[in-house]
């Protein structure tokens, strides 16, 4: 066994409502020695998301769920210690599901990961956030199936969010005659306005906010970028315009209903499709490495021009994970949320 020890989130058992700490244990293990064909990797930073939720829960999704007392899954950048690997050398960052841990080994019989480009082209926590995972996700839904055309009304959900934001930002890029943002709090709405570029935005918190949805939205809604669901969807279902798109990226309004997405009340609006003559399709980003590089290269483009905002609020201290799951539910993070893990070597 390596001397070094290993901080890791392990799932216990499998929450319901909010994350505690008998749902996700804190533990303390050696870190196992190295197979030949296998790299040790410290984790740099950890991206907190929504689906992760998803995981903790026993509903089947797009990746299977977590295993009890499995190491917690997770998507994280990461700086290689150590290589018996070809190809993967000490200093090299990575990117990948290399779980809620401070070392993962990588490669042979363990997770694989993507060998990051050397030098650098943007600060490494890009590539969890507007070059890696909810970027590519807000470029996949607009392009794949936003379709934004000069002249559209677009409203994004959890505007001033992870995939929000960059979803707002490309939409207005795409010629959208109106971006409309919906997000919780004064704050954030005026951050989306002023900072991301939106031309309005909805406080969903606040009690009138279905006649500010229909005065936001004059000439009703061409494309919806959905990543809340509920009752705030079904509003703006009723907004619809003819041929409307609705980008089913995400329901988070959802994730935390008792059985951890299992039972919820479900939409009422979708009838409001069939008078439209509207179309709406889900998407999941890791389905469509294909379109990555293509992706990236527009995403980086744009964030190096200076024309996309990249948001990110990071949080030092990887004990903080669990506390700042839940947080990443009651709206306390700008942009991607990151943890901030060690810094690189
Ligand atoms: N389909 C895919 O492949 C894919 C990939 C990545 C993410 N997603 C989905 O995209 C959505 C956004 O993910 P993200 O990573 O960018 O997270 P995020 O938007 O950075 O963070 C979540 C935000 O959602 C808002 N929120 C939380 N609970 C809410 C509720 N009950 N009602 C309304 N708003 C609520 C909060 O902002 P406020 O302060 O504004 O409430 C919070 O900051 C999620 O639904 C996620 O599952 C999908």
């Amino acid at each position: 066994m390596s001397e070094l020890v290993n901080r890791a989130f392990r799932l216990r058992q499998r929450p319901v409502g909010r994350v505690t700490e008998k749902d996700l244990e804190l533990v303390t293990e050696s870190v196992p020695d190295l197979q030949p064909g296998q790299a040790l990797v410290r984790t740099l930073y950890l991206s907190l998301d929504p689906t992760n939720r998803i995981w903790m829960s026993e509903k089947p999704s797009y990746l299977p769920p977590v295993e009890i007392d499995a190491v917690m899954r997770g998507v994280a950048v990461g700086q290689v210690v150590e290589s018996r690997r070809d190809g993967v050398k000490p200093g090299d960052h990575v990117t990948g599901m290399l779980g809620w841990q401070e070392y993962a080994v990588v490669g042979d019989g363990a997770t694989d990961v993507t060998v990051l480009p050397d030098p650098l082209p943007a600060p490494v926590t890009a590539f969890l956030g507007v070059l890696g995972h909810t970027g590519i996700s807000a470029w996949l839904g607009l392009n794949n199936i936003g379709r934004v055309k000069p002249g559209d009304t677009v409203v994004v959900s959890a505007a001033a969010g992870a995939v929000g934001s960059v979803a707002g930002q490309l939409a207005k890029k795409y010629g959208a005659a109106r971006v409309v943002g919906l997000a919780g709090g004064e704050a954030k709405c005026r951050h989306v306005i002023e900072d991301l570029g939106f031309d309005d935005c909805v406080d969903y918190k606040r009690e009138d906010w279905r006649d500010r949805i229909d005065a936001a939205t004059p000439d009703g809604v061409d494309v919806d970028f959905e990543n809340v669901g509920g009752e705030i969807m079904d509003h703006v279902m009723s907004r619809l315009n003819l041929h409307a798109r609705i980008v089913l990226c995400g329901m988070i309004s959802q994730y935390n209903s008792d059985g951890g997405g299992d039972s919820w009340a479900g939409q009422r609006a979708i009838g409001e499709m069939i008078m439209t003559r509207s179309t709406m399709s889900g998407f999941v980003v890791l389905d469509h490495a294909d379109q990555f590089p293509a992706a990236i290269d527009e995403l980086a483009g744009l964030w190096a021009q200076g024309k996309l905002k990249a948001d990110e609020t990071v949080v030092e201290g990887f004990e903080q994970a669990r506390d700042e799951l839940n947080n990443l539910f009651d709206g306390r993070n700008t942009g991607k949320l990151l943890i901030k893990v060690a810094d690189p070597g």
